[in-house]
C-alpha cells in the first residue's frame, strides 16, 4: 500500500524534462519534497469544485516546443499535471503534440496524441478518440483506422507509416488518449489501477478540462467524444461526467466544456441485445445474404437464446448479482459465442479470415513499430513496459468488477439526449462482436424523451461519393447509421465529415 505522502512526492518533481521518470522518482533526497498540495485534497483527478480560475496559466499551443516537455498545472486539479511536447510523428502536414496527463499526484501517467486539423486548426471542432477493450490502446484506432497515418503494411515508406488522406483530422483537431492507466503507453509508477468506467471518467474529465482551460485558443470550441467497441460503455459515462461537471462549473462562474456530441462505432452499450445480435449475424441475413453458420449450430443457438436472455435479465439487468450474472454470461458465451470462434472468421469482420492478434496482421506491425526505440523517442514515451495493443491486466480488472454487465450504460445515453447532447450510434454491417443488429435493437427501445419521434422516422439510404454507404434513421438529437460492408474497425470519414458539418448524415 503506497501512502499518500509518497505519492505526493512525485507531483512536485514533475518539471519540464524528459528524464526517465523511473529514475527521477526514486532518489533518496526526494523526501524533502513532501508537501501536501494546496487547497482541498481530491481523489483520483476529481475537480476540486471551488478554485480561482484566474490562476490558470493560459498558453497558445504553438508555444509548445519539441525538445522537452512543457508542464501545465490547473488549480482545479491540484493533483494533476499535463506534460506536452511537439513531435514529427505521423503527419508532417500539421502540428502534432504528444504527452502525458500525470494523475494522482503524478503516480499515474496517461499518454495522448494530439493532431491539429488539416483544414483550419483555429476554427475546427475538437474531437477525442478512444479505443475499447477495456484495455486496448487508442494507437490501434490511430494507426489502423481513422488517424492521420496508418501502419505501413507494404513497405512503402521509410518511416513505418503512410499518410491517410481519410483521417478524421482532415476537418477536426483530434486527440487519441490511452486510457485508463495501464493501457498502451499509459502506466502507473506503483501499480495503481483504474478498474471501472465511472472511475476512468474522472481522469478523462481532468484531461479535457486542463486542455481547454490552458489552451484558450480552443476555449468554447465544439467538442465531440468518439470511439468504438467498449467505447460504447466508456463514452456515455465520460460525456455524462463532463456534462455534470459543466453544470458545477457554470454555477461557480467558470467556463464549461462545449460538449456537442458523442459518436460510438460498433459499441457495447445495452447488454440485453448483444447475444440476439450475434445470432442474427451468424444465422440470419442481417450481414450476409446467406447465413454462414451451420444449420445444426443455428438451431442450438436459437434454443439457447431465450434462456440466455432470461438469465441475463434476472441476474444482470433487473437486479444485478455478480455471481449469478457471471454464470449467465458464461452460459450465453458458451452457447452463443464459441461456435463463431470455431469458424475461423474474423470476429470484427465476418467477410475476412481471422489472422494475427485481434484477427488483424496490422496489430502485430503496430506493436513492433511502437516498440522501436526511435518511435518512442519521437513520441517522447518513457514507459517501463513494452507497448501492447491491449492490456490483459486492465481487461481482467474491469472484468473483476463486471464493469460491462453491472451498469445500465444506455441510461447515460438517454440522459445525455434529454439534455441536448447529440448522439451518433454507427456500426459496420460485417462486425459480429458488437454488431449493428444488437445496436439497432437497443437504440429502438431506448427510453428517452424522443423515443416516439425516433420510432416514427423512416429508414433511408445515406450515400458517399454517389454510392450507398449504409442506412440511417435520425431525429435532431439521435442518429443511428449502418456502414455497409464495413467491419468493427473502419475509417468512415464521409460519415464524420457530415456529422461535424451539420450534425446529421
Ligand atoms: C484570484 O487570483 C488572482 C491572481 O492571483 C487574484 O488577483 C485575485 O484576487 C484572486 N481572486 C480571489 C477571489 O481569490
Ligand atoms: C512517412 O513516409 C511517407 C512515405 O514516404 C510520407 O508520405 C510521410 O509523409 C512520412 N511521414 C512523416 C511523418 O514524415
Ligand atoms: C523494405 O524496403 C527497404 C528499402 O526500400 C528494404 O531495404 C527492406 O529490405 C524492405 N523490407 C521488406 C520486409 O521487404
Amino acid at each position: 500500500m503506497i501512502s499518500r505522502s509518497v505519492v505526493r512526492i512525485i507531483a512536485l518533481i514533475l518539471v519540464c524534462e524528459t528524464v526517465s521518470l523511473a529514475t527521477a522518482y526514486h532518489g533518496p533526497e526526494q523526501a524533502r519534497f513532501i508537501m501536501p498540495p494546496t487547497g482541498r485534497t481530491t481523489a483520483s483527478g476529481t475537480a476540486s469544485n471551488v478554485y480561482n480560475a484566474s490562476e490558470i496559466q493560459p498558453l497558445h499551443l504553438s508555444s509548445i516546443g519539441s525538445t522537452k516537455f512543457t508542464t501545465l498545472s490547473h488549480p482545479g486539479f491540484p493533483n494533476t499535471r499535463i506534460r506536452v511536447k511537439k513531435t514529427d510523428f505521423c503527419d508532417s502536414t500539421v502540428n502534432v503534440y504528444t504527452g502525458y496527463l500525470d494523475v494522482d499526484a503524478g503516480a499515474k501517467h496517461m499518454f495522448f496524441y494530439f493532431f491539429e486539423s488539416r483544414r483550419s486548426p483555429e476554427t475546427d471542432d475538437v474531437m477525442m478518440w478512444i479505443n475499447g477493450g477495456p484495455g486496448c490502446s487508442s494507437a490501434t484506432g490511430l494507426l489502423m483506422e481513422l488517424g492521420p497515418c496508418n501502419i505501413d503494411m507494404q513497405n512503402l515508406s521509410s518511416n513505418g507509416t503512410v499518410w491517410n488522406p481519410y483521417s478524421w483530422n482532415s476537418e477536426a483537431n483530434i486527440f487519441f488518449l490511452d486510457q485508463p492507466v495501464g493501457v498502451g503507453f499509459s502506466y502507473a509508477d506503483y501499480g495503481e489501477t483504474v478498474e471501472t468506467t465511472e472511475d476512468a471518467a474522472k481522469n478523462v474529465h481532468a484531461f479535457i478540462s486542463i486542455f481547454f482551460d490552458t489552451f484558450t485558443q480552443f476555449s468554447g470550441r465544439p467538442f465531440h467524444l468518439s470511439g468504438e467497441s467498449y467505447g460504447g460503455r466508456y463514452l456515455p459515462v465520460f460525456a455524462s461526467e463532463i456534462y455534470d461537471q459543466n453544470q458545477i462549473a457554470l454555477r461557480e462562474g467558470r467556463s464549461a466544456i462545449n460538449l456537442q456530441s458523442v459518436l460510438i462505432g460498433n459499441g457495447i452499450t445495452d447488454i440485453s441485445t448483444l447475444y440476439q445480435g450475434r445470432y442474427e449475424v451468424e444465422c440470419g441475413t442481417a450481414s450476409l445474404p446467406v447465413p454462414f453458420q451451420s444449420i445444426s449450430t443455428c438451431v442450438r443457438m436459437k434454443t439457447a437464446l431465450p434462456r440466455c436472455q432470461k438469465a441475463m435479465r434476472e441476474t444482470c439487468i433487473d437486479q444485478f448479482d455478480s455471481i449469478n450474472c457471471r454464470a449467465a454470461v458464461n452460459f450465453c458465451d458458451s452457447e452463443l459465442s464459441t461456435a463463431m470462434y470455431a469458424t475461423g472468421r474474423n470476429v470484427y469482420d465476418i467477410s475476412k479470415p481471422c489472422e494475427g492478434e485481434l484477427c488483424y496482421k496490422e496489430i502485430g506491425a503496430i506493436k513492433a513499430y511502437l516498440n522501436l526505440a526511435e518511435t518512442q523517442e519521437l513520441l517522447g514515451v518513457k514507459t517501463p513496459y513494452d507497448f501492447a495493443a491491449c492490456s490483459g491486466d486492465v481487461g481482467q480488472n474491469f472484468d473483476a468488477h463486471m464493469d460491462k454487465w453491472a451498469v445500465h450504460t444506455q441510461d447515460y445515453v438517454a440522459n445525455l439526449l434529454d439534455r441536448g447532447v447529440r448522439i451518433l450510434i454507427y456500426a459496420g454491417t460485417y462486425d459480429w462482436r458488437c454488431n449493428h443488429i444488437a445496436n439497432k435493437l437497443w437504440v429502438d427501445k431506448l427510453e428517452w424523451s424522443g423515443q416516439a419521434a425516433y420510432a416514427a422516422e423512416e429508414w433511408r439510404d445515406w450515400t458517399a461519393e454517389g454510392h450507398k454507404a449504409g442506412e440511417v434513421k435520425e431525429t435532431p438529437l439521435l442518429t443511428f447509421a449502418t456502414i455497409r460492408e464495413a467491419g468493427h474497425m473502419m475509417k468512415s470519414f464521409a460519415m464524420v465529415s457530415r456529422w461535424l458539418a451539420r450534425g446529421h448524415l
